[in-house]
């Protein structure tokens, strides 16, 4: 299937590595010009690069920190002035930390607001001009299982990804009449460093990432380009009538009937 992204411009955030790089990177091999952002400018080339030489495709890194409010607004003018269009947004940013909810203090809660929550809302207000011009632009938001059911340890996480599904819905009734659709892709356990750091110091990592998969219906961990797939079908023309959803990639792993 042509997805027909060929024209298109898309600004993939948090993509030096792990969900955010294998997004890129098919989206690239689609035909879209890919704009990415991460901290670290050195990884953020060297992935840029790397997926160019993929794709044969135009790749451009801009470093950006996305929990920095001037580094947004930087970032955006700097995407924008490079193909004088933006049509696919993919939010996405490092995950906060796990543990439980009485060991947070105040300051942790801030950290996750700015880094999961106000860079979505803000990254978004910034790139809509662009997609409204887009004539059919697309935002979406990368969140967690944990808008489905409980993961433990999950609080900050589960909280500031509740509030995307909820800004996600207002936004795809306000912005339905630019054509523009809004979806967020949940996923279950994906094969990144941000899982791989979860096994414990000392453990067996097969045998931890087996146990893991041992509540998950198909029985194995996904791969981040499984992922991918269906980000790029929602930024795609055959997914035009899809919007306000969350969509889950976990092999089955969310048990809700609803
Ligand atoms: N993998 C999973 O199974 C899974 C499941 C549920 C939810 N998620 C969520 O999906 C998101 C991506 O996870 P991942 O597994 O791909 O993580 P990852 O492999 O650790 O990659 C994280 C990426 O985010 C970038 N990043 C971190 N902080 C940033 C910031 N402040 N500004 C800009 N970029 C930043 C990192 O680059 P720099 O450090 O250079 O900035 C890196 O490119 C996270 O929010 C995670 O919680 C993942």
């Amino acid at each position: 299937m042509d997805l027909k992204l060929n024209d298109k411009v898309a600004v993939v955030l948090a993509a030096s590595k792990g969900l955010g790089r294998a997004i890129a990177t098919t989206l690239s091999a689609e035909g879209a010009k890919v704009i990415i952002g991460s901290r670290n400018a050195d990884e953020l080339n060297k992935t840029a690069a790397e997926i160019q030489q993929l794709t044969g495709n135009e790749v451009i890194a801009i470093p950006v920190d996305v929990s920095q409010s001037e580094d947004r607004e930087k970032f955006i003018n700097q995407a924008a002035a490079k193909f004088g269009r933006i049509d696919i947004l993919l939010n996405n940013a490092g995950g906060p930390p796990f543990d439980k909810f009485e060991n947070f203090d105040e300051q942790a809660w801030q950290k996750a607001f700015d880094l999961n929550l106000l860079s979505v809302a803000h990254l978004s207000r910034l790139v809509l001009p662009y997609l409204k011009q887009s004539g059919s632009g697309r935002i979406i938001n990368i969140v967690s299982g944990s808008v489905k059911s409980v993961l433990a340890n999950s609080v900050l996480s589960t909280s500031m990804r509740m509030g995307i599904v909820g800004m996600a819905k207002l936004m795809a009734d306000e912005f339905g009449s630019y054509n523009i659709t809004v979806n967020n892709v949940a996923p279950g356990l994906i094969l990144t460093d941000r899982i791989k750091d979860t096994i414990p110091k000392g453990a067996d990592p097969e045998t931890a990432l087996k146990e893991k998969s041992k509540s998950i219906p198909l029985g194995r961990i996904g791969k981040p380009e499984e992922l991918a797939a269906v980000v790029a079908f929602l930024a795609s023309e055959q997914a035009a009538y899809v919007s306000g959803t969350t969509i889950s990639v976990d092999g089955g792993a969310n048990r809700a009937i609803f």
